[in-house]
């Protein structure tokens, strides 16, 4: 069965991982793309390991039964906490994102990184394996407390959003950080409230190219890349207030409420 016109696609505990959709899209706009929001249960970086699990099986069987033939997990706390038991449990491909050390490990010249992440994926076993290989560097570790209940609000731009970045960030100034890591697919969108606090000498990083790159290599090493030339159909589907995920994306985009 050709599978090709099949629609990608992407879950998230809320509209952070469009920031993630956004850069698939450009690297394959002709994909049929189908994202769901589970913001009524987010933030899911507060939540144990089981409940992540299970949600996260309960979003995949969804996104399974729209037809969709290669899964990105747009969340880094689902990933470091789950991605195994998806693989193990699901035939499709799912692609995964973690903070990208990485690459901020090897280009840091001061050889002192820092990481903002949910408590989620900070205390996750699989966050702790990778970190662990990087001994060349000081990885500066803080939780985002109450950032992704503030984006999910709408709230980007309010002082409260101001003060939190500002308590976060300035210690790890304070430490002489060059790599900033988001290790959250709701971050990238304070990344003009971050620069505001940070000197440009420090780099963002942050994994949504990284992460389209490889959902490319993997529909092509699977021949099911759409070859068709028009522009791909995107649906997005939220749980909770649909107008704030419209809000984030292009006023064109399809936005519908899921009872969910
Ligand atoms: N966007 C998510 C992430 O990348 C989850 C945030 C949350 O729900 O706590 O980690």
């Amino acid at each position: 069965m050709d599978m090709s016109s099949q629609p990608i696609g992407f879950f998230d505990s809320g509209i952070g991982g469009t920031s993630i959709w956004r850069e698939v899209n450009a690297l394959l706009p002709h994909e049929n793309t189908i994202y769901l929001a589970d913001s009524k249960n987010a933030p899911y970086g507060l939540k144990s390991k089981e409940e992540i699990i299970a949600l996260s099986i309960k979003n995949t069987e969804f996104l399974l039964e729209q037809n969709c033939k290669l899964i990105v997990v747009a969340c880094n706390t689902a990933t470091t906490n789950a991605i195994n038991e998806l693989r193990a449990k699901f035939p499709v491909p799912f692609i995964g994102i973690e903070p990208a050390i990485k690459p901020a490990a090897i280009q840091s010249k001061t050889h002192k990184i820092g990481i903002l992440a949910t408590k989620g994926t900070l205390n996750s076993q699989l966050f702790h394996e990778k970190a662990k290989t990087h001994t060349d560097v000081d990885i500066i570790e803080q939780i985002g407390h109450g950032l992704v209940q503030l984006i999910e609000n709408g709230d980007m731009d309010s002082p409260e959003m101001a003060e939190l970045l500002e308590n976060y960030l300035q210690p790890m100034i304070a430490q002489n950080i060059d790599y900033l890591v988001l290790g959250c697919s709701h971050y990238p969108y304070l990344i003009p409230q971050i620069k505001k606090i940070i000197p440009p000498t420090i780099k963002i990083i942050d994994s949504g190219e990284a992460v389209a790159k490889q959902t490319k290599n993997i529909l092509d090493q699977k021949k099911i890349l759409n070859p068709s030339l028009a522009l791909g159909n995107k649906v997005f589907y939220s749980n909770s207030d649909i107008t704030v995920l419209q809000n984030i994306l292009n006023q064109k985009e399809k936005v519908f409420f899921l009872d969910f």
